[in-house]
């Protein structure tokens, strides 16, 4: 899969950019606060038709205008022309000029794999966090699981409500309550079901692809979830024996709502245990397995951003790093620091420079 082309109007710092890139290697290169990221983000709000640092929407459009759009052309099997226009109203996502209502028609489409400076930083940052983060690449990987993750929330939702109403009127029925403990539990199974074959899936690739990087270090993902190894009615049984104390507690105490990922390195959790290159590292052994199972699942290769690269990767490795990529998959690299490149991957790259809200190719 390779992005032909993008085009912009009003979005972030720009008002107006029309590029052309490369199949291979794109490096977008300037200073500080130039609007690097703002190009990168662009391109994964074209996918996703949302950022990867913002969660509002709005402010995507550049300041002072009423809106934006982010338009591009993606080769695949077939070449299709992408557009995600925002407002102040909501969104509106195009292909090949009929809108699409369904967003998650839209999302499975344009596949990115992109890595942020510091990203290790979600290894010791909060459950939910990683929860949002895996939600995301599934949700884009199976077109049905968002489906099922609003419905579970709704769900739970409701179950937490009653659970508090039970607490207040002793004598309201818990039938009531069972029907959305079995509501609950089924759209937590195939929730459960995704996340494992998600992670079981990476898992056959990340250790081998930690190995290449660091050289040595056995590193895998643990998958915790209250639905680990139980079959469906030992789940409700479970929740049968404990519903008292989530009524004193007025919450829905087990779900999948509460599930977690670990990155155990050589069987330790590399969040506690391992240095910061090692993170890193781990990270990127992470985003290079998702490029392998999108290209399982897809039959296509994703597009590969690197945000930042020298703080996103462990510095002494970057030149191995960029050999284990697929030569060819297109990739969009940012950084300050052009001379720190090797001059092999300058000299085969379409070089991108950003100077005052403009982005100009180098020739
Ligand atoms: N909605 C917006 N309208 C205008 N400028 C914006 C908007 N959002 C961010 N910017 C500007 O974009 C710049 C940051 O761009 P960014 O891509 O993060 O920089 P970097 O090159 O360091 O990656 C800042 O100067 C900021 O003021
Ligand atoms: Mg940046």
């Amino acid at each position: 899969m390779k992005l032909n082309t993008l085009k912009l109007v009003n979005f972030r710092n720009y008002e107006k950019v029309n590029l052309k890139f490369s199949n291979h290697l794109n490096i977008i290169y300037g200073n500080n606060s130039e609007g690097k990221t703002n190009l990168v983000e662009a391109i994964y709000a074209l996918s996703i038709t949302k950022s990867f640092r913002i969660n509002d929407d709005k402010m995507l459009i550049k300041n002072g205008c009423i809106s934006t759009k982010i338009e591009g052309e993606v080769e695949d099997k077939s070449t299709n022309n992408y557009e995600v226009i925002i407002n102040k109203e909501g969104k509106k996502v195009k292909i090949n000029n009929t809108v699409i209502s369904k967003v998650s028609d839209y999302i499975t489409k344009i596949n990115i794999v992109l890595l942020e400076p510091d990203e290790q930083m979600i290894l010791s940052s909060s459950p939910a966090l990683r929860r949002k983060k895996m939600n995301i690449e599934i949700s884009k990987l199976e077109k049905d699981y968002i489906i099922y993750l609003n419905n579970y929330n709704k769900t739970l939702k409701q179950r937490n409500f009653y659970l508090r109403e039970l607490y207040i009127n002793g004598n309201a029925s818990k039938i009531y309550l069972d029907i959305l403990t079995d509501k609950l539990v089924n759209y937590g199974i195939k929730i459960y079901e995704a996340r494992n074959n998600f992670i079981t899936k990476i898992n056959n690739y990340i250790g081998e692809k930690y190995q290449k990087i660091f050289g040595f270090g056995d590193l895998i993902i643990k998958y915790n979830s209250d639905y680990k190894n139980k079959t469906k009615e030992e789940i409700i049984d479970f929740y049968n024996k404990n519903y008292k104390r989530e009524i004193a507690m007025g919450k829905t105490l087990y779900g999948i709502h509460h599930d977690d990922i670990t990155f155990l390195l050589d069987k330790k959790n590399i969040a506690e245990w391992g240095s910061n290159g090692q993170q890193k590292n781990a990270i990127f052994a992470f985003k290079l397995s998702l490029i392998e199972l999108i290209k399982d699942v897809k039959d296509s290769l994703p597009i590969l951003i690197l945000d930042d690269l020298f703080s996103a990767l462990d510095n002494e490795k970057i030149d191995n790093i960029i050999e284990l990529l697929n030569s060819d998959i297109q990739t969009f690299i940012t950084t300050t620091e052009l001379e720190r490149l090797n001059k092999n991957l300058l000299k085969n790259a379409s070089i991108f420079k950003v100077k005052d809200h403009l982005v100009e190719e180098e020739f």
